[in-house]
């Protein structure tokens, strides 16, 4: 393996900084050149490739975002537009790719892969969907970002007694909403793997209200239902002051924490040595503290289920 290119791609996540150094320091140390892919597959098409050097990565660690820029590409998706790719990779004298995203970048990563180039993916997305790794770069921070809204709205739910529905994002998961519902001590949280019963959650309201309780926080998912019809239905319902804040793409972004920066140099080094060792359509991914490699092909016919244990546990914390 002579150059290793790496490539950012879908959603920005907080910690895809962290992973990009791994990959230029990882490949450094062990003399292969690293190359920087700007715009995700969209630039790969566009052949900006840059080389990085070992200072092109300073002082990233601890940055949101991500220095090589990233985008989502209808093109990619096209007939014309891996050849393209492949071409401008092979121009380049690249052998192998690192690609840092969720399930739509490794889709695109497996089409360059039936073209001829290795490939290695590394799960980069708050929204912790991706099966097969525990967590993927960018959840932590996104859910420590919620849970300091969810203590700033504490503070004005409780001035002026109110329920607060917080739609986090998602996608088409509950990950963030499950975590951060618990770990921000919600009444209840809502999310599209789990049918609600709004009759349900209007009683706990009451009951919490009748118990004295100044405010109550509800976490919903944003492919759980749409908060602001949920809001209407709950005020009628409880006849209480609702309101509705959606957090959107602050979760997105901020430094990463601890937890991703180590996650994201675990993994993004982990992706270099399996290219190295020639090995390709591969996803690194960290179950129980430890870094497995998993077949690229599976993960993308595999759903990740939530983890009900939490749900239930939040709602008996929440009675
Ligand atoms: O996949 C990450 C994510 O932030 C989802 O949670 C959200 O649904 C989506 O991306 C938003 O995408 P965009 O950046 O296109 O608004």
């Amino acid at each position: 393996m002579r150059r290793i290119g790496v490539l950012t791609s879908g959603g920005d996540a907080p910690g895809m900084n962290a992973a990009i150094r791994a990959v230029v320091r990882k490949s450094i140390y062990h003399g292969v050149e690293p190359m920087g892919i700007r715009r995700g597959f969209s630039g790969l098409i566009a052949n900006e490739i840059i080389p990085l050097g070992l200072g092109s990565v300073a002082d990233i660690i601890h940055r949101g975002g991500t220095i090589l820029r990233t985008a989502r590409s209808a093109e990619f998706m096209t007939p014309e537009g891996p050849p393209i790719a492949v071409e401008n990779l092979q121009t380049a004298g690249i052998d192998g790719v690192v690609i840092l995203g969720g399930d739509g970048s490794f889709r695109g990563a497996l089409k360059l892969a039936e073209l001829g180039i290795k490939v290695v993916g590394v799960p980069a997305s708050i929204d912790n969907d991706i099966p097969c790794t525990d967590y993927s770069i960018g959840f932590d921070t996104a859910v420590n970002t919620v849970i300091d809204a969810i203590n700033k709205i504490r503070d004005t739910a409780t001035s002026h007694e109110r329920i607060f529905i917080i739609e986090v994002m998602g996608h088409r998961s509950g990950y963030i909403a499950l975590d951060a519902g618990l770990a921000g001590g919600a009444e209840s949280i809502l999310i599209p793997e789990v049918p609600y019963d709004l009759e349900e959650i209007a009683a706990k309201l009451r009951r919490g209200q009748a118990r004295g309780k100044l405010h109550s926080i509800l976490v919903v998912a944003e492919g759980a239902v749409n908060v602001f019809e949920l809001g209407n239905q709950i005020r009628e319902m409880t006849e209480m002051d609702t309101r509705v804040t959606i957090l959107g793409h602050i979760q997105r972004g901020g430094p990463p924490t601890a937890m991703d920066r180590l996650l994201a140099s675990r993994m993004a080094a982990h992706a270099v040595d399996l290219l190295r060792q020639g090995d390709t359509r591969k996803m690194v991914g960290m179950k129980a503290g430890q870094i497995e490699t998993w077949d690229l092909d599976s993960i993308l016919h595999s759903r990740k289920q939530p983890n009900r244990d939490i749900m239930e546990l939040a709602s008996i914390l929440a009675i």
